[in-house]
């Protein structure tokens, strides 16, 4: 992104969420944008202009025209062509909340007050952050107006579920102000939301595998990895199913609505979650280091030390990334070799990539475990990319990047002749 401040215009329509847009107008201005709000005239109705000029430090624009028609020379045709100047002067047009009604003025290519027509002016990328009441979100004249908004190019944030200021309960809420952040800054960071409309199965975190109430078998992973593979793959537009093992770093659910985490504890249970999502969904990338094997008898009370043998009988876990290689159809799957090379580079990656064939992935990402200063328990991490063809060594980067990273060499083995975007003829480039 460019080092002067991103200029954000936040368009707000006239739902009850209209309040919560004062709240985002602030956190983005803290977050060193500059911020230009447009109000509908609905809006206006649940949250005073004034509100806005006082955060923002501008005044908050409302109409298109402030006399009846514009005329060259006069006022308005200048404050008109303002308005124009400032549509395409903008680094991002963000419109929280976006109600049924704007989707469908905005999808059908009216111009009919201010914010539709900065819309159709704008080159900017267009985020919009809908929230409604469930059955409206649901109903296909909506459902028919995104499709279309898709093909404009035009991105939206899954409403969260819960309840709603009607009383119902559903999806249609406004998204996490977390959410709406970080998918204003992936975009105006350029990074595509090239997994919109997708779903990408995670697996992070250790296992744990009892061997009586008290006592488990585990390994040290943090969760990072996974963790942060399920937030960029959420940044770029994906429907994350995160199912994880124990860990104590935050949950990214709370900053990312698009992110639906399956919490679970022994290798069985991550396994049996994971069967469900893996049916249906895209791509699959099992960041866990899953216990290999398991007591084969646990009990369910404390063991006391002196009434038990030292001895532990130990059976194997399910490979969840094999099975998934048995079962693949149309997914991709990413897998993690995490290798003890102390010194034998050349022989870790060779166990990697033997890993890549027996487990039939797509994609394998090698790290060496042996390194202090990366992998388990660290910020960052560096890999090596193993494909069928060749290998790809990254160097240390935050665990956000490598992630960012793996999921770029995913989308590019999947498409490998796409265009970076698919631009519909008739559409406006944006
Ligand atoms: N994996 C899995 N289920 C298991 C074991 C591993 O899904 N029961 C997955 C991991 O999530 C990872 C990949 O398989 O994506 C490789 O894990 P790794 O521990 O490196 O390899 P293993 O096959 O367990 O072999 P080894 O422990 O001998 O290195």
């Amino acid at each position: 992104m460019k080092s002067s401040p991103a200029r954000i215009l936040l368009g707000v329509s006239g739902g009850i969420a209209a309040y919560k847009a004062a709240e985002l107008a602030r956190r983005l201005i803290e977050r060193g944008a500059r911020v230009r709000v447009i109000l509908t005239r609905n809006a206006c109705r649940f949250i005073s202009p004034l509100t806005f000029a006082a955060l923002t430090g501008s005044p908050a624009l409302t109409r298109l025209f402030t006399a009846a028609a514009p005329m060259a020379g006069s006022d308005d045709f200048a404050s008109s062509v303002e308005h124009i100047r400032l549509a395409q002067s903008a680094d991002l047009l963000l419109i929280a909340p976006a109600t049924a009604n704007l989707m469908a003025r905005l999808a059908h290519g009216l111009a009919d007050d201010l914010l539709t027509t900065v819309y159709l002016a704008t080159p900017a990328p267009v985020l919009l952050a809908p929230a409604m009441n469930s059955q409206m979100w649901r109903h296909p004249a909506t459902r028919e107006n995104l499709e279309r908004l898709r093909r404009h190019r035009v991105e939206w944030i899954e409403p969260e579920s819960g309840e709603l200021a009607c009383g119902m309960v559903g999806p249609g809420r406004l998204p996490s102000m977390e959410a709406i952040i970080a998918r204003a800054w992936a975009r105006l960071e350029g990074r595509a939301a090239d997994l919109a409309g997708q779903t990408v199965l995670i697996t992070a975190g250790p296992t744990r595998e009892p061997i009586d109430a008290a006592r488990f078998i585990s390994n040290r992973s943090s969760g990072r990895m996974g963790y942060s593979l399920a937030q960029a793959a959420a940044e770029r537009g994906a429907h994350v199913v995160l199912i994880s093992g124990p860990v104590v770093i935050d949950s990214p659910v709370a900053s990312h609505g698009e992110i639906e985490l399956i919490r679970v504890t022994t290798a069985a249970e991550m396994a049996a979650a994971a069967w469900s999502v893996y049916e249906h969904c895209d791509m699959a990338v099992l960041a866990a280091a899953v216990a290999d094997f398991r007591p084969a008898t646990a009990s369910t009370e404390k063991l006391p030390k002196l009434a038990h043998d030292w001895e532990l009988k130990l059976e194997p876990t399910i490979d969840i990334l094999a099975e998934m290689g048995r079962r693949k159809r149309h997914q991709f799957l990413v897998g993690f070799a995490a290798e003890w090379a102390a010194g034998d580079e050349t022989s870790a990656r060779a166990r990697a990539r033997a890993k890549l064939r027996a487990k039939n992935a797509d994609l394998m990402v090698y790290n060496n475990i042996s390194r202090t200063d990366i992998g388990f328990d660290q910020e960052s991490n560096a890999i090596v990319l193993i494909d069928p063809e060749g290998e790809r060594a990254l160097p240390r980067a935050s665990k956000l990047e490598i992630a960012h990273a793996i999921l770029d060499a995913a989308q590019a083995r999947r498409f490998p002749a796409r265009t970076p975007i698919i631009i519909p003829a008739e559409t406006p480039i944006r």
